[in-house]
């Protein structure tokens, strides 16, 4: 087993774009040293550039304490938090989890997810599967005033309270948030809540290896120094890999492939696409520029997007997360009358089917016209999902450095809430507030 990930490139580029890729190299080492320099715009955001090798055993203890806490009392642990302070904890658990658990097998507690969206039926579904239940509550949040995770941090911590009593509550709520500004830092002072802090310096989309993933991890039951270690290894490594992505990425895009599509063949990886979309996306993004992070599972979406991607419009290239080892082995059996006609593949394991599938389609891609990259990945362990956290972060950074926009701003994001506020009539904005009205009479 290899002990890395590894990009691989050659199916990806051509002629044309080989030779882009080449010249890109200068491009790349540059926006590297800019990176690293802290030289580039955005360079207060670049906490999370040496943060895995700066966590010390302090840090370590004290978010394993807190997790032990956790799970020592609760049936269930709510993670409330969005965007950043959702996806890297909610993309780490999910690729290490049991598919069906509905708990961990060491009988820790389930990790639930809100505050990411503003679903009534879902706050309703999850307030009726913990009633009666205990629960813990982490809520995140840097800036401390957003709005989906404050709704539902508000009806968790009442029902909380009215259920367990404030004594329970005190004791199984944990508050991550800004060292000093916010109201979730002045709430969480006033309730005396253990508190977390998210370093100034690190944005939320590059938050995972902070208190907002690691204690959600941890509660998961999972070894987050494993995790840390993997992307220590990254952090401290040659960055060969980091530039092959960077740089064949930016050559696609440079030839018209304007969409990157991240696939994996391993229903454990969805939700590692969608930390890499915000990642990508939100980092590149900007000045009309940037490439459009997609994502895909195979080989379910192979029956659906399949066609779009084999005959569509050529404007997009392919990622493919490809694991080597699966965790389990089955074996598909032989039938004696065989009336599926699947005995030529029995005695198989499902994932040597997997493979073939895996392979077939980048023939069938490339052929179509589809560069495909790829990341291997040898095992969805604590370790190789801590590197390739590691590698995705730094080549956004040297990605966005090399498109020539500030990586590590979101100005965007605010559009929706001014509008949401005014709409809302939140005290503060009635200019905006009669603007809209007129707007939309
Ligand atoms: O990456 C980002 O900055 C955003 O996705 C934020 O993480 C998200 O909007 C949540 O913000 P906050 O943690 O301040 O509640």
């Amino acid at each position: 087993m290899n002990d890395k990930i590894q990009v691989i490139s050659k199916y990806a580029l051509d002629g044309k774009t080989a030779e882009c890729a080449k010249a890109l190299r200068e491009t790349a080492l540059a926006a590297k040293k800019t990176l690293e320099s802290g030289s580039g715009a955005g360079n207060d955001f670049l906490g999370w550039l040496h943060l895995p090798s700066s966590i010390d055993e302090q840090q370590f203890q004290a978010i394993e304490k807190s997790a032990a806490q956790l799970r020592n009392e609760c049936e269930y642990v709510i993670s409330i938090g969005i965007g950043g302070s959702y996806l890297g904890g909610k993309a780490v658990i999910e690729a290490l989890s049991n598919h069906f658990a509905a708990y961990r097998q060491d009988g820790g507690p389930k990790v639930l997810f809100a505050g990411s969206n503003i679903g009534e039926d879902y706050l309703y579904d999850m307030m009726d599967l913990v009633r009666g239940h205990k629960f813990g509550i982490i809520v995140i949040s840097k800036s401390g005033t957003t709005t989906e995770p404050a709704i539902a941090f508000r009806l968790f911590k009442e029902m909380l309270e009215k259920q367990e009593g404030k004594e329970f509550a005190q004791r199984n709520i944990v508050a991550i948030t800004d060292a000093r500004r916010g109201a979730l830092r002045g709430l969480a002072t006033q309730e005396g809540y253990a508190t977390f802090v998210i370093p100034d310096n690190v944005g939320g989309r590059f938050s995972v290896l902070t208190p907002v993933g690691l204690l959600p991890i941890a509660v998961a039951g999972f070894d987050i120094r494993a995790l840390v270690a993997g992307a220590v290894e990254m952090e401290q490594g040659d960055d060969e890999q980091v530039l092959e992505y960077a740089i064949t990425r930016n050559a696609l895009y440079q030839d018209g492939k304007k969409i990157e599509i991240l696939a994996n063949f391993t229903p454990r990886l969805h939700f590692l696409a969608e930390w890499w979309k915000q990642l990508y996306g939100e980092s590149e993004g900007k000045d009309h520029k940037g490439i459009f992070p997609a994502s895909v599972d195979f080989t379910t979406d192979l029956h659906s997007m399949g066609q779009m991607i084999q005959d569509g419009e050529r404007t997009l290239f392919e990622t493919v997360l490809s694991v080597g080892d699966q965790e389990h082995e089955v074996i598909i059996p032989r039938d004696e009358e065989d009336l599926d006609g699947l005995n030529y593949i029995a005695g198989k394991n499902v994932d040597y089917v997997n493979k073939m599938a895996e392979l077939g389609t980048r023939l069938a891609h490339v052929d179509g016209g589809v560069p495909n990259l790829i990341i291997t990945i040898p095992a969805l362990t604590e370790r190789f999902v801590g590197q390739l956290i590691y590698f995705f972060e730094k080549a956004c950074g040297v990605s966005g450095y090399m498109l020539g926009v500030n990586p590590f701003d979101q100005p965007g994001v605010e559009a929706y809430k001014k509008n949401m506020f005014a709409l809302l009539e939140k005290p503060g904005h009635e200019e905006a507030t009669k603007a809209i009205r007129a707007k939309l009479s």
